[in-house]
């Protein structure tokens, strides 16, 4: 099954600025994303969005809301129409005129998914927030005492077990920092705290 998108242009330049508001964001969440795991790990994501977007690009509250919106929506249809992953939850916000850098982050999240090449800041930091919150996350469930006492050393060699969340794509990790030019240390060490604070 191809999740290919097969185009490289999302929504309308004329939208741009417009969001949804944080009660129509939640409606459309809750009434398409019906598993509590995956509820879980797109607020992760939308809190990660949202902290480095204040902390790291000094963003206002409307951009911040954009980077969140773009985290909290990024898997909406992954639940119910996994065959139409990212398709659907695009089509549903251009019908809705939303902000076309938000929807282009949503469709570049899985470059090697879906085709579509992250290029903004907003884009290459929801591809690498997406994998490596998954596998923070994992390692979280695993500990007796969850996220207290969590370090850089512990996550990174959990990374290097190749058996350890399986599902979790090194190779999708790797790409991701590079494309952000981030470091992977700093990625990690900046999602351990702020994810920890998600419930
Ligand atoms: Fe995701």
């Amino acid at each position: 099954m191809s999740l290919h998108l097969h185009r490289n242009i999302f929504g309308n330049p004329s939208n741009a600025g417009n969001v949804l508001s944080k009660a129509e964001t939640d409606k459309l969440f809750t009434s398409w994303v019906l598993n509590p795991r995956l509820q879980l790990h797109m607020k992760q994501v939308a809190q990660l969005m949202k902290c480095w977007a204040a902390e790291k690009e000094m963003l206002d509250e409307v951009d911040q809301w954009r980077w969140e919106m773009a985290g909290l929506l990024h898997d909406a249809d992954w639940d119910q129409w996994p065959d139409q992953h990212c398709k659907k939850i695009i089509e549903e916000l251009e019908s809705r005129n939303i902000d076309p850098e938000i929807i282009r982050a949503i469709a570049s999240h899985g470059p090697l998914h879906f085709g579509v090449e992250p290029e903004t800041k907003m884009d290459k930091m929801l591809y690498a927030f997406d994998e490596l919150s998954g596998l923070v996350h994992a390692y979280a469930l695993m500990r007796p005492n969850n996220y207290v006492g969590m370090d850089l050393k512990g996550v990174k060699k959990r990374l290097k077990e190749k058996s350890f969340a399986a599902n979790v794509s090194r190779e999708d990790i790797d790409d991701a920092c590079k494309r952000a030019d981030e470091s992977l240390d700093d990625i990690i060490t900046f999602i351990i705290p702020r994810q920890a604070a998600v419930k």
